[in-house]
């Protein structure tokens, strides 16, 4: 029995979106990643002509290069790690639609410059030699696994695109800077840019395809960055709007 997969599509920026439905019967303990291929392979075959095939991006079909993220069945997440035979199980077609936080190149395909940007702008690298302490590496590790793919801001409901707030991952690299370096700046950017706009849903948790402990992280960067200030003003309440994050 086939499967029915409706697919989002829009040629380009400028022109309106629409869903086309395909019928795919190949095997299904495949990716979508993979069962995209298989309809492309579908289109490409088929005496229609003319037909465009579906546009997407990937680079390693591995999860480990972020490319691949857009929102099947509604949850945001890499297509080569989200399987058709359980998702039909969760109900009988396939949804896919690129990711809805940045602008459409086309079909599946968005431009995630605004991520890369706000990097620069907040300038998260490191200017001098890192400084290893032991103790953190197993956090720092984590977090470094960010892979970028924009699935955290599209589950994020404060995250939009121009605005100021930049979420999770400018906040896993700064943490990961501060963690290794003296340079005060990089917490700085995190209060200004992830702390005073992030709500604390935590929807981001729920969807990073690496798993990364992100409450854990918030957490201790808050912790260092904002909180021990509060502490030196003798303000040792959690502040309001704060609970369900351990401060410990
Ligand atoms: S193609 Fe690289 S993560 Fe999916």
């Amino acid at each position: 029995m086939s499967i029915k997969v409706n697919i989002r599509r829009q040629e380009n920026a400028d022109k309106e979106p629409y869903w086309q439905s395909f019928e795919y019967s190949g095997e299904r303990h495949v990716s979508v990643a993979t069962m995209i291929d298989a309809i492309n392979g579908d289109i490409a075959a088929s005496a229609k002509g003319g037909e465009r095939p579906i546009e997407w991006e990937c680079s390693c079909e591995q999860g480990l290069c972020g490319a691949c993220a857009m929102v099947v069945n509604d949850r945001p997440g890499l297509s080569c790690q989200m399987f058709c035979d359980e998702l039909v199980q969760e109900q009988p077609e396939i949804r896919i639609q690129a990711l809805s936080k940045f602008p459409v190149v086309c079909d599946l395909v968005v431009d995630r410059s605004e991520m890369f940007e706000a990097m620069k702008e907040m300038k998260l690298w490191l200017e001098a030699p890192a400084k290893v302490r032991p103790v953190n590496l197993p956090l720092q590790y984590e977090v470094s696994q960010c892979l970028m793919c924009g699935s955290c801001l599209e589950a994020c409901a404060n995250y939009s695109l121009g605005e100021a707030f930049t979420g999770m991952p400018t906040a896993m690299s700064a943490l990961n800077l501060t963690l290794m370096s003296e340079n005060k700046a990089y917490k700085k950017q995190y209060t200004k840019r992830v702390y005073e706009g992030c709500s604390k849903s935590l929807a981001c948790q729920e969807v990073c395809p690496m798993d990364i402990p992100i409450v854990e992280a918030v957490s201790k960067m808050n912790r260092i960055s904002v909180w021990s200030m509060w502490n030196l003003f003798g303000k040792r309440k959690q502040p309001v709007g704060m609970t369900g994050v351990n401060i410990e």
